[in-house]
């Protein structure tokens, strides 16, 4: 490795213990490397407008930038063990191509709030892309619950209660992911605010032009208070697990419901051949793999939210301990975001058994809508309950499931499923959409 930033005095660095503080920190930072890049160009810009830097030097170290930034791309620079962190790379690659000016790009800031702000750009584009997958899903669930409305049990317990349908089925997936979508963008709106300029955490004896590389980098606002700046790394990363967990909390429940329902038991779905693999020893088998382990990546992303969690348990200003965050950031929306990216294809292919679902609903399934028919006519509702209660079983002979659908007008049920008012807030925020990043190859795994 080259000699660390902060080199001096003479002490020797013990490599065994270097090993130990760097850990793979330095192949975590390509995630974020080109954010890195770019904060760098911004700071670069505010040190020249406050004199620090005379206008070529600031043109010389922006056009390095922009090299940089081209060679990482392409692989012909790569941020490796050479390098202590990445932050350590921007500057030995300045200092190398432009000797004392290169020297001059760490003025004013700390690898404190340059891991914060590149975090946070990161963050910003996670969140987006969290946003589209989220109004995808919720549009492919509305347009088949538009689509078809055929007859199947709902279930409480697990055990068969009322008659409901694929209609109500994708419409509450629907609205769970318009409001997923909606998180995500209430989390974007709450993070959206630029560290850069806090230094090590507490500013600097100069003028910072921190408003004009907030609005450089394209940040809502600045984090105004230095001392917060530090206080919300960590915080900021568990508000984008969280918004995230929430899409994948509804993702886990549909995958479970798909896994039961593909059960010869069930066989209420047919999953599109892709989403299903054989067994290397029973040839018979066709298995669900895809959305089992769709299912699983819940556990990933709970993970990292979990472990960003007990690391917080620190004191004010910036901690080592911080580090450790960036591996659990990166590898919960890494499982999660491709897992959420397969479900618009999934849900919008797989098919129903209509003939399974309706051979399902029983008569004892219409027990609650004899039980308030009576009290419609007048008998207070829980001798009416009681009376259907006894001929449960033979209650509801002579029924249709699309006579009990069309009467369930209570809003949001079958007879009034308002899909209108989903479709109102999704093509809302679609209106507003913000335009989608590179997507999760971003997320680059350790070689
Ligand atoms: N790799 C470090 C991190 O992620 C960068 C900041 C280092 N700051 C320091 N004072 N050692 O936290």
């Amino acid at each position: 490795m080259a000699e660390p930033l902060w080199q001096k005095n003479g002490v020797q660095m013990d490599a065994r213990i270097m090993r130990f503080t760097a850990g793979d920190d330095v192949w975590l930072d390509r995630a974020f490397f080109l954010h890195d890049i770019a904060a760098s160009k911004a700071h670069v810009e505010g040190l020249a407008a406050i004199g620090l830097l005379k206008s070529d030097e600031c043109e010389s170290l922006r056009r390095e930038l922009d090299v940089l930034a081209e060679d990482f791309s392409r692989g012909s620079f790569v941020l490796d063990a050479q390098f202590e962190d990445g932050h350590s790379a921007i500057e030995a690659r300045l200092t190398e191509r432009l000797g004392d000016v290169g020297r001059k790009v760490h003025t004013g800031r700390s690898r404190n709030d340059q891991v914060l702000v590149a975090t946070r750009l990161w963050l910003k584009e996670r969140l987006v892309e969290l946003d589209g997958y989220c109004r995808q899903v919720a549009r492919v669930c509305l347009d088949r619950a538009s689509r078809e409305a055929l007859p199947m049990p709902g279930y409480t317990h697990l055990q068969r209660a009322v008659v409901s349908s694929t209609a109500m089925w994708f419409a509450g997936f629907a609205e769970a992911f318009v409001d997923n979508a909606v998180r995500s963008r209430d989390t974007l709106a709450w993070i959206d605010a630029n560290p850069l300029g806090s230094a090590a955490g507490y500013g600097v004896n100069l003028p910072l032009q921190r408003d004009l590389t907030t609005t450089a980098l394209g940040f809502g606002r600045l984090q105004v208070a230095a001392t917060y700046a530090q206080l919300s790394r960590g915080k900021f990363e568990l508000a984008a697990l969280e918004a995230l967990g929430s899409a994948m909390l509804d993702l886990r429940r549909i995958a479970w419901d798909l896994s039961l329902f593909t059960t010869a038991e069930f066989d209420f779905v047919h999953l599109p051949d892709e989403y299903t693999t054989g067994s290397s020893i029973m040839p018979n088998k066709r298995n669900p793999d895809v959305i089992e382990l769709m299912r699983a990546r819940y556990a990933s992303v709970a993970a990292a939210r979990c472990e960003i969690e007990q690391l917080l348990s620190l004191p004010s200003g910036y901690q080592r301990d911080l580090q450790v965050s960036k591996g659990a950031l990166f590898h919960g929306f890494g499982q999660g975001l491709p897992a959420l990216a397969l479900l618009p294809d999934l849900l919008g292919r797989l098919t129903w058994n209509g003939a399974a679902l309706r051979a399902a609903i029983e008569p004892a399934m219409y027990a609650t809508d004899v039980a308030i028919e009576r009290a419609l006519a007048g008998v207070p509702f829980r001798d009416a309950y009681r009376a259907a209660a006894e001929a449960a079983a033979r209650t509801g002979e002579g029924r249709t499931p699309e006579q009990s659908l069309s009467a369930r007008v209570s809003p949001g049920a079958a007879g009034d499923l308002r899909l209108e008012d989903l479709r109102a807030r999704l093509d809302a925020l679609d209106d507003v959409a913000v335009a989608h990043p590179a997507g999760h190859d971003a997320v680059r795994p350790p070689p």
